[in-house]
């Protein structure tokens, strides 16, 4: 029996992992449209010239160059339609996938308009992408589970072309990407297997620009001097490479020996007041996606044991605390990483942040980085990019054109680089035509482009069948919708889908405004027949409005469910959606009495939602233009296909995939996907700032603290200060008292946890109570004209004291009266006197 001391058993694998060198089992690399082998940073890519089948829709492009200094970036693949690539997978797990772009310049084609949709069988890579004048690198990793991969290559628009340089399909070791990671704030695991990842940075801290050449793996490790902080004061220090001592857990594989033999450090804080102080990466994100981020670090600072200690952060949470490198690795220059999910909720600034920074246990005050790589996760709708899914982006959303689907398969080789094969599908020509014939829009005025709209995610189905034919009015008949419409009727009424009438497009399909043939004005929604999601929502709205009226929710006068057609026919409202008053149009700017009016009816609607029927209804869509305005102003809430019955008595929530808009969802819903009326709550009180600050609910372009109204306004709000960022407009035109009470009821709506928020009811109420101080100062000011110095101050200080009381009441107000449409000064006289509610 021999005894083997832990030191010397880490240093006896790392002998024997350095010698390991990992060989990928697939290891495809392809110089599209070359027709030579290319060594390109230390590797060959193989022409695909053999393997290409000429009859889709694809050219090559060449640069004109000077042929002695050949580069994947010369020659590309140009498709202008439908084209796709097949790898035979020896070995399924994960893989990487790179693909390779540079708009090469070239009189033919102008690959700079390019814009390019990537596909594999299950995941949206790309979604319309487009390119300027650069060389591009995308780099995916997706478990195959399957013997091939198919990557498919789609025009984004009609006259538009895809092409692609250079693609890479190469094994991934089984040993890189575990199972789990462990999300941050609350930490719990987070699976990982059946997701896709896009790596967006991959960083060498304070080293230089690693390529294949200087990776065994073939990735690309850039230096990440441009994502530091401003404040952050750094020193770089390296080491020698093969003084890395790698360990069981981190190999070779993990990242080469140049991403642990260079670190930022602490540099003397001669420029800081304070010289304990963060080192922190900004790292600009897509926020509507979750992120796996691997630190890598490796002690090349202190000289003893348990010297540096420090903390690490990621978006503001502490993700480590006091994190003892040397004792988590048992020496020093020992390579160490951790992995964690960032949460899609927790950096609605736009950016993703990762700091270190010292701990008090440490004996020096330091801290360290050595690598980062950030990996965005595949969404519920499988995609890396938008919302749309595989279906919904192939043209004919997979229907039965699959069935029909020609597969040719040609050329097979031998060795490491075996089959490349093209993939022609005839399912565009065979979609067109039968589109053609059977869709009417044809004989419109042309515009027959019917893209698949992005929806909301795909995990509800709705299994409906659909018939074609006209037979399907009576179908529907029987849930009592009103009028059923035919087909004619609708072309009639909208002068043919006439674009001059379009008013909207939304998740659901485009809205048209048309004129029945007595006159009435109406707003005619016509759903994407082609998607099954289309389908459900059409259905979900139908369901809800047939059980629902009410003066503040948009009624629905008829259908049409002709010809594959979804069709909704709706009263008209003249002044269309609250959001158009607020920015982005020309209308002149509400005044603050009529915005209180408006919310006041809205929150009305969405309570009459929640109390009204025998089981509440949560809209789940709640936002500025959902909500819509007639011509008298009187607002009415609409868009109910993604409502959902509320939680029956017994059930304090009801648990589903997370759906809605981005900049109005319940943080809390979007965490525990548990769904209550207090998420409606949650949207609505972004409305009320969006009301008041008139500015979208999310804005990218502002500065990261700016970006999320939710956020910003709730800053400001707390410090009191909310009148410092309202609309212009408003400025000396609102009364103090009012502003600062819708204030608060914003804030109470924002809160974090829905316990903590009021319900529809308590919103209504303080919503008035804001509207009737508004309306007291006007009378007042008119009043001041005549005799002045009579300020409004002891009534107001009066009604504050009812108002705590009622805030404070819970969720006492029964369902009575939500009908009503009680005038506001019998309110305030309730408010006034409240009665023993
Ligand atoms: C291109 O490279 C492949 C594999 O590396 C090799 O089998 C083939 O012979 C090469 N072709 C030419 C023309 O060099
Ligand atoms: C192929 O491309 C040409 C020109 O780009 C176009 O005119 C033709 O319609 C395309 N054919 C198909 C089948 O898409
Ligand atoms: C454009 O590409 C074609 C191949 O499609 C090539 O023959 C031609 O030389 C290229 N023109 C220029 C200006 O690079
Ligand atoms: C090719 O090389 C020659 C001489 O080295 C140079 O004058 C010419 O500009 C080069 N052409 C291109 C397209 O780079
Ligand atoms: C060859 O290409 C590299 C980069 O693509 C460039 O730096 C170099 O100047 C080129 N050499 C010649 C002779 O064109
Ligand atoms: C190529 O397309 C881009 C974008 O559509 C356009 O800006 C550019 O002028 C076009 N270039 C040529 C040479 O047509
Ligand atoms: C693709 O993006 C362009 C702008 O980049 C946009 O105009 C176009 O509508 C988009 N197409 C689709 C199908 O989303
Ligand atoms: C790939 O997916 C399969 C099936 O979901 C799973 O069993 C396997 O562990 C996954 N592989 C990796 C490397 O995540
Ligand atoms: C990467 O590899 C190339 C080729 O081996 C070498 O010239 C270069 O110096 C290496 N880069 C670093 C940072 O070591
Ligand atoms: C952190 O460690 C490096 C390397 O030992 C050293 O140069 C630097 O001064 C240290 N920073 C501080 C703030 O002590
Ligand atoms: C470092 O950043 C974290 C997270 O932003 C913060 O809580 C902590 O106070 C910062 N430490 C220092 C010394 O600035
Ligand atoms: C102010 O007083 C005048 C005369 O006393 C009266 O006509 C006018 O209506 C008063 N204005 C208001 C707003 O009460």
């Amino acid at each position: 029996m021999v005894f083997i001391t832990r030191p010397l058993l880490v240093l006896f694998l790392s002998c024997y992992t350095s010698l390991a060198l990992y060989t990928p089992p697939d290891n495809y690399l392809i110089s599209c449209g070359s027709s030579q082998n290319i060594t390109f940073q230390g590797r060959t890519f193989v022409p695909d010239s053999l393997h290409l089948l000429k009859t889709g829709n694809s050219s090559v492009v060449e640069e004109a160059t000077n042929s002695s200094n050949l580069s994947i970036y010369q020659t590309a693949c140009v498709f202008s339609g439908l084209a796709s690539y097949r790898f035979r997978i020896s070995s399924p797990g994960r893989h990487w996938i790179r693909l390779h772009f540079s708009p090469i310049k070239n009189s033919t084609w102008n690959l700079t308009s390019a814009s390019v949709t990537v596909l594999t069988d299950d995941f949206v890579l790309l979604n319309n992408f487009s390119f300027k004048n650069q060389q591009i690198l995308k780099e995916y990793t997706v478990n195959v589970t399957t013997d091939s991969l198919t990557l498919t290559f789609i025009p984004s628009n009609k006259s538009s072309l895809a092409f692609v340089n250079a693609i890479e399909v190469v094994s991934v070791p089984d040993s890189l990407i575990p199972d789990h990671a462990n999300t941050l704030h609350p930490s719990s695991p987070f699976p990982l297997s059946r997701l896709a990842f896009e790596t967006v940075y991959r960083l060498n801290m304070g080293g230089p620009l690693l390529t294949s050449e200087n990776d065994t793996l073939g990735r690309r490790w850039e230096n990440d001097a441009e994502y530091l902080h401003v404040n952050s004061s750094v020193l770089v220090v390296t080491a020698n490479p093969s003084s890395i001592k790698y360990s069981v857990s981190a190999t070779q594989e993990t990242a080469p020996n140049m991403v642990y033999a260079t670190a930022d450090t602490m540099g003397e804080a001669a420029n800081v007041a304070n010289p304990s102080f963060n080192l922190t990466w900004v790292l600009p994100v897509d926020p509507e996606f979750s992120y796996f981020v691997r630190v890598h670090f490796c002690d090349i600072v202190s000289q003893a044991m348990n010297e540096l200690v420090f903390n690490l952060y990621v978006n503001d949470d502490l993700a480590h605390p006091s994190l003892d490198l040397s004792s988590l690795t048992n020496g020093l220059k020992v390579p160490y990483f951790n992995d964690y999910i960032s949460n899609a909720s927790s950096y609605s600034g736009g950016s993703l942040t990762v700091s270190v920074g010292p701990d008090s246990q440490g004996d020096i005050t330091n801290a360290t980085m050595s690598g980062l790589e950030v990996f965005k996760i595949s969404n519920e709708a499988n995609s890396l990019s938008g919302l749309s899914s595989v279906k919904s982006l192939l043209p004919g959303g997979g229907g039965s054109c699959s069935n029909e689907k020609k597969v040719v398969i040609i050329g097979s080789a031998v060795g490491a680089v075996t089959s490349v094969l093209l993939i022609a599908v005839c399912c565009y020509c065979c979609l067109a035509s039968s589109t053609r014939k059977k869709s009417p829009r044809e004989g419109g005025n042309g515009n027959g482009n019917w893209l698949p709209l992005p929806l909301y995610g795909l995990s509800q189905t709705l299994t409906a069948s659909r018939k074609s034919n006209t037979a399907s009015c009576i179908s529907l008949a029987s849930t009592h919708l009103g009028r059923c419409f035919t087909f004619q009727e609708i072309m009639d009424a909208t002068s043919k889908f006439d674009e001059s009438s379009l008013l909207g497009v939304g998740g659901f399909g485009r809205v048209y405004k048309g004129n029945l043939e007595d006159g009435t004005d109406v707003a005619v929604k016509r759903g994407n027949p082609r998607s099954e999601q289309g389908m459900a929502e059409f259905r979900t709205e139908i369901e809800m409005l047939s059980k629902l009226r009410h003066r503040h929710l948009v009624s629905l006068i008829g259908y049409c469910d002709e010809r594959s057609e979804m069709i909704l026919v709706y009263e008209y409202m003249a002044n269309g959606p609250l959001r158009s008053h607020l920015y982005g149009g020309e209308l002149p700017p509400l005044p603050w009495k009529r915005r209180l009016e408006i919310c006041i009816g809205a929150a009305r609607g969405l309570h009459y939602l929640h109390t009204g029927a025998s089981r509440s209804i949560i809209h789940r869509d709640v936002k500025t233009t959902n909500i819509l305005l007639d011509k008298n102003f009187v607002a009415k809430v609409a868009d109910f296909g993604l409502s959902k019955t509320g939680p029956s008595l017994d059930q304090t929530h009801v648990s589903t995939a997370v759906k809605g808009s981005f900049g109005y969802l319940d943080p809390e819903y979007f965490r525990r996907q548990q769904l209550t009326e207090k998420s409606d709550v949650y949207s609505f009180g972004v409305v009320l700032m969006e009301v008041i600050c008139c500015r979208p609910a999310l804005n990218p372009v502002l500065p990261r603290e700016q970006v999320n109204i939710a956020e910003w306004g709730m800053a400001w709000q707390k410090k009191g200060l909310l009148d410092q960022i309202m609309d212009i407009n408003l400025a000396g035109k609102v009364n103090l008292a009012s502003l600062k009470k819708f204030g608060e009821t914003a804030e109470k709506c924002l809160e974090e946890y829905g316990v903590d928020r009021p319900s529809m009811g308590d919103v209504l109420w303080n919503l008035e109570y804001a509207l009737q101080l508004e309306e007291t100062s006007l009378a007042l000011m008119e009043a001041d004209d005549n005799s002045t110095n009579h300020i409004p101050g002891i009534p107001m200080g009066a009604m504050e004291t009812f108002d705590n009381s009622i805030v404070d009441r819970g969720g006492g107000n029964s369902g009575t009266g939500i009908d009503d449409d009680a005038t506001t000064s019998a309110v305030f006289s309730q408010l006034v006197h409240p009665r023993g509610r």
